[in-house]
């Protein structure tokens, strides 16, 4: 596993820490599971607006007619993929999905938010 993030990128609201965790958590475990990947990698950005990640596969992708619902929104159910759209949807963030037979890239962006109490602790 490969993880691109730049040296003292600091924290970010709970919610947000929260959310990525969950993504990544899926996102690893259908590496594992489903692609036949040997590598992973997750890339996370920032800048004053946005937290961006994306994370990728170098296996065997998403079947085409699993992805046509993903795409369209058609599938709504479960932890995986569906949710964590869902969670993304519900944080006014994006969620992107693109598969073929060369990998998997699932690229997310969360806007910024303030975390009260962190900040008020100062930590
Ligand atoms: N990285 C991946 N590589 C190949 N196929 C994948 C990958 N991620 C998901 N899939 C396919 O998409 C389906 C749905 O994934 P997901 O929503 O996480 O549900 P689940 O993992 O419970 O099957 C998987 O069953 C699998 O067929
Ligand atoms: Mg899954």
């Amino acid at each position: 596993m490969e993880l691109d993030i730049l040296k003292g990128f600091g924290r970010l609201s709970t919610e947000t820490e929260t959310a990525m965790f969950r993504i990544v958590q899926q996102s690893l475990a259908n590496i594992y599971r489903h692609s036949g990947s040997h590598v992973a990698m997750i890339k996370v950005r920032k800048n004053a607006k946005e937290i961006i990640m994306r994370i990728c596969d170098e296996g065997c992708g998403i079947a085409p007619d699993i992805l046509r619902e993903f795409e369209s929104g058609t599938r709504l159910l479960g932890v995986g993929i569906a949710g964590m759209r869902e969670r993304t949807k519900v944080m006014k963030g994006s969620f992107h999905v693109s598969s073929s037979t060369g990998g998997t890239t699932i690229e997310i962006s969360l806007p910024v938010t303030e975390n009260a109490a962190r900040k008020f602790h100062g930590v």
